[in-house]
């Protein structure tokens, strides 16, 4: 596969930090679809007036879009390759706008995949009757990234050492994995499947694992600023014993699954993700604990939080780490388990938790392998394995 254009879809911190990167890293034309709210003029903006888009910090990269709009038909047509750098709730609508504008054969994927990215693209590209498209998903993305000026400067605060890969069909992987690798400069390890990425989405149990333990005992006294808690470097030993115990259930459910064929050798415990992810970036590797509260990467980022009065700040549980990661995550792994008999009483009690704080709309949203019809284990691991 040599690409000659690539489109970027969003217009957020990832979505501009891989702007950057990949017109740094690749010779070919990236254009870059950004339909919501006025993103693309913002971005044409910001760009036209700093001359290029760049990275700062851990990743030093930039680069000058060939195309920015808001109407895929000006940026898809001639894409070998299409990413979605968005939330995951974002993907089915987005898959909706731009698989129709897509060449024969091209890639579609996620960075990152977050759970259940393979239900979703196979039915939207069945009703499309668009099934010559191959999906892929990265496990997360490579870098913590914040927008420091629009459409101008990225700051990347840590860049993950190597990221994980997986297509549908299966077949595809050897062929877009290289071309991953140097659009993102990073090495890209090759993963089984999509439902090893859906387990392997380690955002899964960081981000709702360090809500539960931040704000579990949460009483709706509302905090100064002063005290609103780092995110990562504010988990407590307690809460790393959670992560701990969600990361050994996640095992539980590969061994469960075990015996069926599939690879999931990609889905690893917590501990060896991280220090596999952010080798150079820990101080101290000798506790899951110490290895997240001496994580430079992670270093000073804050739990989500609003503000609700002048000065007066709360718990944001809308936020991502709970709107996204639990029926985009948590609950997808819950389902899977469900349907290999596996039993996960910590995962349930995080997921009841978070659900009390997100409503049923959660319920509704979580891309469950049971939400696309995949009924029972064997409906759902010949699925996986389509090669
Ligand atoms: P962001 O909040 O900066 O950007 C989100 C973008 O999604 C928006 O700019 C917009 O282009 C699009 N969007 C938002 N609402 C939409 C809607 N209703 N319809 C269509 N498009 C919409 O998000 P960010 O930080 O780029 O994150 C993207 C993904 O990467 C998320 O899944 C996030 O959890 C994940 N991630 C981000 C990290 C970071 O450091 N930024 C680190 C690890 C994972």
């Amino acid at each position: 596969m040599t690409l000659e254009q690539m489109t970027i879809c969003g217009g957020g911190n990832g979505a501009q930090t891989l702007a950057a990167v990949a017109s740094h890293n690749l010779a070919c034309n990236v254009n870059v679809y950004a339909p919501f709210a006025d993103e693309a003029d913002r971005l044409r903006a910001g760009i036209a007036s700093h001359g290029r888009i760049e990275t700062k910090g851990a990743v030093k990269a930039q680069g000058r879009p060939r195309r920015i709009s808001a109407d895929p038909e000006d940026v898809l047509p001639g894409s070998d390759l299409v990413v979605l750098v968005l939330p995951a709730f974002a993907h089915e609508p987005t898959l909706r706008a731009v698989v129709p504008f897509m060449d024969e054969g091209a890639a579609v994927g996620a960075i990152p995949a977050r759970g259940g990215l393979d239900f979703c693209a196979a039915r939207t590209l069945e009703e499309l009757h668009r099934e010559d498209v191959t999906v892929f998903g990265l496990q997360t993305l490579p870098w913590a990234c914040r927008i420091q000026a629009y459409g101008r400067i990225v700051h990347v605060l840590g860049v993950k050492e190597t990221v994980d890969a997986a297509t549908r069909p299966t077949s595809s992987l050897s062929r877009i994995v290289p071309e991953l690798e140097r659009m993102l400069g990073v090495p890209v390890g090759k993963a089984g499947n999509l439902l090893a990425l859906t387990l392997a989405n380690t955002g899964q149990i960081i981000h709702p694992g360090i809500m539960y333990d931040l704000f579990r005992a949460w009483d709706g006294e509302v905090f100064d600023e002063a005290d609103i808690p780092l995110f990562y470097q504010g988990l407590s030993p307690d809460g790393a014993a959670v992560l701990g115990r969600l990361s050994e259930e996640i095992q539980a459910i590969c061994l469960g699954l075990g015996g069926c064929g599939l690879d999931l050798s990609s889905v690893r415990d917590l501990k060896t993700w991280l220090v596999r992810s952010y080798r150079d970036a820990i101080a101290d590797d000798s506790s899951l604990w110490s290895a997240f509260v001496t994580n430079r990467a992670y270093a000073s980022l804050r739990a989500p939080v609003q503000e609700v009065a002048p000065g007066e700040f709360a718990p944001a549980f809308s936020a991502r780490y709970l709107a996204e990661d639990v029926p985009y995550g948590l609950m997808v792994s819950q389902a899977v388990a469900d349907l290999a008999g596996v039993e996960t009483p910590v995962m349930d009690e995080v997921v009841a938790w978070a659900l009390d704080r997100l409503g049923e709309r959660a319920v509704d949203d979580a891309r469950t392998p049971q939400a696309y019809g995949l009924e029972d284990l064997d409906d759902l691991l010949a699925f996986a394995a389509e090669s």
